[in-house]
């Protein structure tokens, strides 16, 4: 068996493409552009290079796009300071907070300071509690969880009546795609650091959803032959046959699953596109609700 590959890239280009003729379309209505708010925190590389990368899809795709930049040892103060800024500003329809912060600066003040309406992360503690609650539905979910779910339904799985595990239960990634996995009506189980054999619940799995950032961890001989792979691990690992010395891999030995499962996500170029298009896609809905209602 050979699985049918899941392309974010691809995914992610036609869906970028619809968000550019709705956000030109907005702007020919509204006589302004929808508008992302970025604030950074700090000169961490990655999470700049996360910034520029946010920042150049929008451009891609239309949207006006703004960044307050802080110092590393910026307070507490000056960054609700930076949040109320983009609440009160009009050409700003979502904002987002880039994660994570520096120890002195409180996040989840910081979180639940962004306007409801502009909470284009899905990140506000009210978005996230309705996330958790039966019959509620967040205004905003956060991006890379909504990406997994968006490329579930892109493979053709339903998850209603499934067997879905998740590695991983971080507040980004692992824990909101447990719920919206529930919410999809699959049986889910997490699994964490403290799960002693996950094998045995990767075993049962219609449906899994890696994010725990070890390199190629889940291996072949643990999976059930068609289950669908979510692949969210990012992870570094040295190649000295590559031209740059190193490779990017999953949290999944890709090569070793392709055979057996039904669909998994390349990576690079699975999950991480459908990041990025999420948040572009929640900034074009935010100006939608502000602009009309
Ligand atoms: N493509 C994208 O857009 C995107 C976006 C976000 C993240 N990522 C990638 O996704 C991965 C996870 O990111 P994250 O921010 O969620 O990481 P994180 O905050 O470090 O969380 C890792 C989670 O994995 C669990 N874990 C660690 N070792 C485990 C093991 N051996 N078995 C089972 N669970 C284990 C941890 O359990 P405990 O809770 O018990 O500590 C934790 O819940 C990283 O590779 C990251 O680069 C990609």
């Amino acid at each position: 068996m050979t699985a049918q590959l899941i392309d974010g890239n691809v995914v992610a280009r036609r869906l970028q493409d619809d968000i550019q003729q709705q956000a030109a379309a907005f702007e020919e209505k509204h006589g302004y552009p929808p508008g992302l708010g970025v604030i950074l925190v700090g000169a961490d590389p990655a999470s700049q290079m996360y910034v520029r990368m946010k920042r150049r899809a929008c451009k891609r795709v239309g949207l006006h796009s703004a960044a307050i930049e802080l110092p590393e040892d910026a307070t507490q103060e000056e960054v609700l300071a930076a949040v109320q800024q983009f609440n009160e500003d009009s050409k700003i329809h979502g904002i987002l907070v880039q994660l994570p912060m520096p120890d002195q600066i409180d996040e989840e003040a910081v979180l639940s300071a962004v306007s409801l309406d502009k909470d284009v992360d899905g990140f506000h503690p009210v978005n996230i509690g309705a996330l958790a609650m039966k019959g509620r539905t967040p205004t905003f979910t956060p991006a890379t969880p909504t990406g997994c779910m968006v490329l579930i339904e892109e493979a053709g799985i339903d998850p209603s009546g499934k067997q879905a595990v998740v590695l991983g239960r971080s507040n980004i990634v692992g824990l909101p795609v447990a719920l919206m996995l529930n919410e999809a009506n699959a049986t889910v189980t997490i699994c964490h650091s403290r799960t002693p054999d996950a094998s045995s619940y990767i075993r049962e799995a219609d449906i899994l959803v890696a994010a725990i950032g070890k390199p190629n961890y889940v291996k072949a001989n643990w999976l059930k032959p068609g289950v669908v792979i979510i692949d969210v691990g990012t992870n570094k690992v040295d190649d000295p046959s590559a031209e740059k010395g190193y490779q990017w891999v999953g949290d999944v030995d890709f090569e070793g699953a392709k055979d057996i499962a039904g669909a998994i996500t390349i990576v690079p170029g699975g999950v991480g596109p459908m990041t990025i298009t999420m948040l572009l896609s929640n900034t074009l809905k935010a100006a939608h609700r502000l602009a009309e209602g």
